[in-house]
């Protein structure tokens, strides 16, 4: 089946989070199982493409709203073996110094009509258009409503909801950036008194699916407003649990870290990556290094770190590094934390993605202490690179970790709160110090399969209760 898959991240093109992950891996996964995918996204500057070389594929002008502006369809050179890579280039929305912008309803809405202009002019149309997350989500209505789109109305559209917390709302004054269209139907593109392109493509796509089972029971019960008309939906919508890319994400073969390693000689292995990160760090190579990657957002209960890292300095021996960057405030307290706690604690506020390797590679713990986790990556990579998991059950991460007390792997608590993930750390400080079993586990962790294999055939298996 020709599926092409349309999003506003992809990695390594450009990555915020692990959108673009699925986005970049998922595809070649499927290719692998006999599909053709293809990608497209927006191309945002030259920045975020300098090692890349493109070709001018299609040319055109899109109309938003009365502007117009002129667009280029790129396809990347260098991406051929996995799947086809092509770009939106539209010079006067979409470069920013960020992929997302406070004017993102203009640029994505732009974005998905230069798609579904290129799209008509295919002479093999995709069998099925799948969408990603709200930057995308007015695809499945212009397909079916708008006049000029017409011959695209009956490709079947899937959505992938991998956070619902973002919804992209628009006011209605906004409504003409969507070309003409029935307007019989204009009751689709509402939701509570806002345009809204998430509950838009869930009413209207043909089939819809988040990145974890229990991510969608959840969003049945709470889903920042959209609980109701997903639960309405609740037959067309499935949970089909992320997977991860083992090329790019294996300590077998990770060109960024210090030294690689397998299940089998992890020992010493993660000793090397950990020396070199304490003593990049300043911390104490001895005691257990608990680590925490991501954005630093409310989602990701990041905002209790300061005050749960002040009290487990406090009172156990134990070394903490975190990598991230968001809400200022969260930032600022752990940069003071950091010259507090010198030695112990170290913060990296930014984004590297080798460094996140390398942490991956050398840390003891993972924290997850997410308030919402659509699936979560990072402890699915942190169980690949032998370092054990502590999060909180919820979404995703509820679907993917089992508690050490329950002859699991990882260590779970119930609540995103100081004292419980406080707890939950000094269980794992204890846990470190009985050596044998912390090896034993580690062993464990290295061995479990998470890679796109299983849910690739998820998807195929969707993509064919769609066929016309
Ligand atoms: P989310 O998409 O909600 O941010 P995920 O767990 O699905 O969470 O994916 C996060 C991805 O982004 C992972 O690949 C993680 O390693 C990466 N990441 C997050 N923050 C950073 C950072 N500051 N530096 C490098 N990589 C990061
Ligand atoms: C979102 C979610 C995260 C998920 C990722 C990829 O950003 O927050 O939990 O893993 O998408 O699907």
């Amino acid at each position: 089946m020709r599926i092409l898959h349309i999003s506003a991240e992809c990695y390594p093109v450009a990555k915020v989070g692990g959108l673009a992950d699925v986005v970049g891996a998922l595809p070649k996964y499927l290719n692998n199982s006999g599909q053709q995918c293809s990608v497209i996204m927006p191309f945002y500057d030259v920045r975020f493409t300098q090692n890349h070389q493109f070709e001018t594929i299609y040319e055109d002008a899109v109309l938003v709203a009365a502007d117009n502006f002129h667009f280029k369809i790129l396809k990347l050179a260098d991406q051929s073996k996995d799947f086809d890579l092509f770009l939106v280039d539209i010079p006067q929305l979409l470069y920013k110094n960020y992929v997302y912008s406070h004017d993102d309803a203009e640029r994505f809405t732009a974005f998905q009509i230069a798609v579904l202009q290129w799209i008509q002019t295919h002479q093999h149309k995709p069998d099925v258009i799948h969408c990603h997350d709200h930057h995308t989500g007015l695809v499945p209505f212009m397909m079916q409503y708008c006049y000029r789109f017409e011959n695209l109305k009956n490709i079947p559209s899937v959505l992938t909801i991998h956070n619902a917390q973002y919804q992209g709302w628009f006011s209605h004054d906004r409504i003409a950036m969507i070309p003409n269209f029935d307007k019989q139907h204009v009751g689709l593109l509402d939701w509570d008194g806002s345009i809204n392109p998430l509950a838009t493509a869930i009413k209207c796509a043909w089939k819809v699916n988040t990145v974890s089972p229990s991510y969608m029971v959840e969003l049945q019960q709470k889903a920042n407003g959209l609980e109701d008309l997903l639960s309405h939906e609740s037959a067309k919508c499935l949970g089909i649990l992320n997977g991860i890319d083992t090329t790019v994400w294996n300590p077998t073969t990770d060109a960024f870290i210090k030294k690689q390693y397998s299940s089998s000689s992890h020992i010493n292995g993660k000793k090397v990556n950990k020396k070199w990160l304490c003593d990049t760090y300043g911390l104490d190579f001895n005691k257990p290094l608990f680590v925490f990657i991501g954005r630093l957002v409310y989602e990701k209960g990041s905002d209790l770190f300061p005050q749960v890292f002040k009290e487990i300095l406090q009172e156990n021996d134990v070394s903490i590094l975190l990598l991230g960057s968001g809400d200022s405030d969260t930032e600022n307290k752990l940069i003071a934390l950091r010259e507090k706690f010198k030695g112990h604690f170290n913060a990296y506020i930014g984004y590297d993605e080798e460094l996140s390797h390398l942490i991956y590679a050398g840390a003891d713990f993972l924290l997850m202490p997410s308030r919402v986790e659509p699936c979560g990556l990072n402890q699915m990579y942190s169980l690949t690179y032998g370092t054990i998991p502590i999060v909180r059950s919820i979404g995703g991460l509820k679907d993917t970790i089992v508690d050490i007390d329950n002859d699991g792997y990882g260590f779970v608590h119930e609540d995103t709160s100081v004292d419980q993930i406080k707890n939950a750390m000094q269980r794992a400080a204890a846990f470190y110090d009985n050596t044998l079993e912390f090896k034993k586990i580690r062993t464990r962790i290295m061995k479990i399969d998470h890679s796109w294999d299983n849910s690739a055939q998820q998807y195929i298996s969707l993509y064919n209760t769609l066929k016309n």
